[in-house]
């Protein structure tokens, strides 16, 4: 069991390979405080670290100034209004209009596994590769039962958190916020807060910041994970880097409104807590109901941010991702959206889908435009029927053909959508997000569907299927070009407005859980104009998300970058595009285009038919390289080396085979340089006693010379110029005498 419970002392202890957590009970009313986060310890009484020496300690010694307990002790799980003025994870407000919550300790239950979070995406584990600690606390004047459920892996050093409120009391509670996880700690490291902000075509770029006094967060109130902010904190020890240092992260497996916020207090402690933003969310809880929280997946590394990043990889690949496709390379594809954009027949995408096949490309995927009359943004949407005066013979036809060239084929959907101008619209105005008495904002002049509606939910997911099961459709791409605003829904009554946002996630999910299921061998890629939906909780049912509509090679570099920070490289929807790019107006050599996009699925987003013939030619290469590394790409570990966001002149990344017999850097020199020698960078994660080969170079050298000595890069001519390095360990004979100066 990597969870015990002490019982003379009251004390939680969850362990995984490298970290422990650790939480008590004190006192006779049995407050629940945060002890520790980091390091694993070993068994010990923990107790003096919530101060529980220093007098007067908890209210039973000292009631006169109950405030002042409330306000300064290190909770676990803090409740609001009634002496802690630190902001609460959790806010419920009785009929009468009251606000208070203190939660205590009832009991509590430990057990091999982990349990589903109905409805909910989340992690998964076996009784062999986990263990669960539901810590039920309540509220008794509330008659509220809140269970805490923690799951350490025994593997990995990763800890998940959910919490599930139930009302067990007599009269029905508003549940007004409600935090995933939460704890306190204290700032005595200098703790800095890293976080990923950006905008549409500008996706999770890093920010690392200060913590001081006061409240610092990030969050979205988009209905949406979004482009701007992202479900992701870490705390980071000052100085920490990626391979050194204490890291702390945590990523919410959500794709929704979300607030992720760090305060400090008057005695410098920290409150971390993520969850579900509280804005504009108010959930009805009538007797005996309950609520499920989304879950937080907490990783501690004291070995950088690197191995935080490893973490996240190999928990997300091995226990969160699902599907056919999860350890699959997947098949290069087309897309005919840069291509084409609306402008397209039947005609025109054959004629891609034949250069493409002459090319090894696998897929044709036929992106927006095809249904209703949409010629542009415009209309249709919802009127998920196929214009057949664009698509003339149909859509079985169209795919019968790109199926006889040898190529897959895949479609595009924005099911979550209506257009003004649509039938679904003039038939059922009311099925639109929106208030009483106020027009909606249009956003790419659409509106969103109310998905808190089962009816509509239905409808459209039948209009989706029935197009899925007409042909031989083997991709989807699921978008979603818009944020939610104008919260109002006529389904819902007045007391559960605030629900909307979060049932209108929990109805996506259970579409998306729908269609995986009746169409298992179809590859689900999420996509919100661009990377807005790239997040844990769309990864649990699409194994790839794209991961930002600007496709620009050097765009791309910061992009990936905070991306493939948490997320693995396997689910990062990249491709070649043409150029000038079409987001920034930048050139860039197609073989630099080529080698970004191999640090994701890999694939085309251009017109094969007007390229340029050079380009075009180097297409096969291309291909070749995908085929020759992406298991390596899907599998390895990731190592950041070099940062162009932090040097602004290159950019360098490598994937290192789990056995170590194999090694892909990705080196970009942004920036050209005048009169310079050589570049060094140093290698990490090789096996420091194994030969490596550097292919295409005949050389061999030893890891710890290629980690700590170095590779030395020559200077590239000219800007946005790559390179990639391939080296594998050398196992024969021939080994010995190609490696130069090595005497064993
Ligand atoms: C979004 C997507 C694009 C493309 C367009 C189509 O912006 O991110 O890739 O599918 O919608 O309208």
């Amino acid at each position: 069991m990597s969870i015990s419970y002490q019982k003379e002392t009251g004390v939680f202890k969850l362990d995984t390979p490298n970290t422990s957590y650790i939480l008590g009970i004190v006192d006779e009313e049995k407050f629940v405080g945060h002890i520790y986060y980091g390091r694993k310890l070993g068994n010990d009484d923990f107790r003096y670290l919530m101060r529980t020496g220093e007098n007067p300690f908890v209210p039973s010694e000292n009631g006169r100034d109950r405030n002042s307990f409330l306000d300064s002790f290190p909770m676990e799980y803090p409740g609001s209004g009634v002496g802690d003025y630190r902001e609460g994870a959790i806010k419920v407000r009785t009929k009468q209009g009251h606000e208070g919550v203190l939660l205590l300790y009832k009991s509590h239950r430990i057990y091999p596994g982990k349990p589903e979070l109905t409805g909910l995406p989340a992690t998964w584990g076996t009784a062999a590769e986990c263990d669960t600690l539901e810590l039920i606390l309540e509220d008794k004047v509330l008659g509220l039962e809140v269970t805490l459920v923690y799951t350490a892996f025994h593997q990995l050093d990763a800890i998940t958190r959910s919490v599930k409120v139930k009302n067990a009391g007599k009269e029905t509670i508003y549940l007004t916020k409600v935090m995933s996880a939460a704890f306190d700690m204290d700032n005595d490291r200098e703790f800095e807060m890293l976080t990923m902000h950006g905008s549409w075509a500008r996706e999770r770029r890093l920010q690392r910041r200060t913590v001081g006094y006061g409240k610092q967060s990030c969050g979205s109130m988009r209905g949406e994970s979004s482009h701007q902010e992202h479900p992701f904190l870490a705390l980071l020890e000052k100085g920490a880097n990626q391979k050194q240092g204490a890291v702390y992260g945590l990523n919410f497996v959500y794709s929704g409104n979300f607030l992720a916020q760090v305060e400090q207090s008057q005695f410098d402690s920290m409150r971390v807590m993520m969850g579900i933003h509280p804005e504009n969310f108010c959930w009805e809880l009538k007797m005996a109901d309950t609520f499920q929280t989304p879950e937080v997946v907490m990783v501690y590394s004291n070995q950088g941010i690197g191995k935080m990043t490893r973490t996240y990889h190999d928990l997300y690949r091995n226990h969160l991702m699902r599907g056919e496709y999860k350890d699959k390379k997947r098949p290069i594809l087309i897309n005919n959206w840069e291509a084409t954009y609306f402008d397209f027949n039947t005609e025109k995408l054959l004629d891609i889908a034949k250069e493409a096949s002459k090319l090894g490309i696998e897929m044709l995927v036929m992106d927006d435009g095809w249904f209703g009359y949409r010629n542009d943004d415009n209309t249709s949407l919802g009127d998920w029927e196929v214009n057949e005066s664009k698509i003339q013979g149909g859509l079985k036809h169209l795919v019968e053909e790109v199926n006889k060239m040898g190529l897959k084929f895949g479609i595009w959907f924005e099911p979550e959508m209506i257009s003004p101008d649509s039938n679904l619209f003039r038939e059922h105005p009311d099925w639109a997000i929106q208030m009483p008495n106020r027009t909606p904002s249009l956003a790419r002049n659409q509106l969103v569907l109310d998905l808190s509606r089962p009816e509509i939910v239905n409808y459209i997911y039948e209009k989706v299927a029935k197009i899925l099961r007409s042909a031989n459709i083997e991709y989807v791409k699921w978008d979603m070009n818009r944020q939610l605003s104008d919260l109002g829904s006529f389904g819902l009554p007045a007391e559960r407005q605030g629900e909307l946002s979060h049932r209108y996630v929990l109805a996506v999910y259970e579409m998306q859980e729908r269609l995986t299921k009746e169409f298992p061998h179809v590859l689900l890629e999420n996509c919100s104009g661009g990377g807005a939906r790239f997040d844990a909780g769309m990864l649990y049912y699409s194994p790839q998300i794209w991961c930002s509509d600007d496709t620009d090679a050097i765009e791309r570099l910061s992009i990936q970058e905070g991306t493939s920070m948490i997320y693995p490289l396997s689910a990062i929807g990249a491709h070649v595009s043409d150029c000038p790019n079409h987001t920034v107006g930048r050139k860039t050599p197609f073989e630099t285009r080529g080698y970004v996009a191999l640090a994701g699925t890999f694939g085309y987003e251009l017109d094969v038919t007007k390229i340029h013939q050079e380009d075009h030619d180097m297409i096969p290469t291309q291909v070749e390289m995908y085929h020759k590394y992406n298991d390596l790409v899907r599998a390895g570990d990731y190592y950041r080396i070099a940062s162009y966001q932090e040097n602004h002149e290159y950019d360098c990344y490598e994937v290192v085979a789990k056995d170590k017999s194999e090694v892909l850097i990705t080196f970009i020199q942004v920036m050209g340089r005048a009169n310079c020698h050589s570049r060094r960078i140093y290698l990490d994660g090789l096996d420091e006693n194994q030969k490596y080969y550097i292919e295409g170079e005949d050389t061999v050298y030893l890891g710890s010379t290629l980690m700590y000595g170095g590779l030395q890069i020559e200077n590239l001519w000219g800007d946005f110029r790559g390179k990639l390095i391939y080296l594998k360990a050398k196992v024969d004979k021939q080994a010995e005498s190609d490696l130069k100066f090595f005497q064993s």
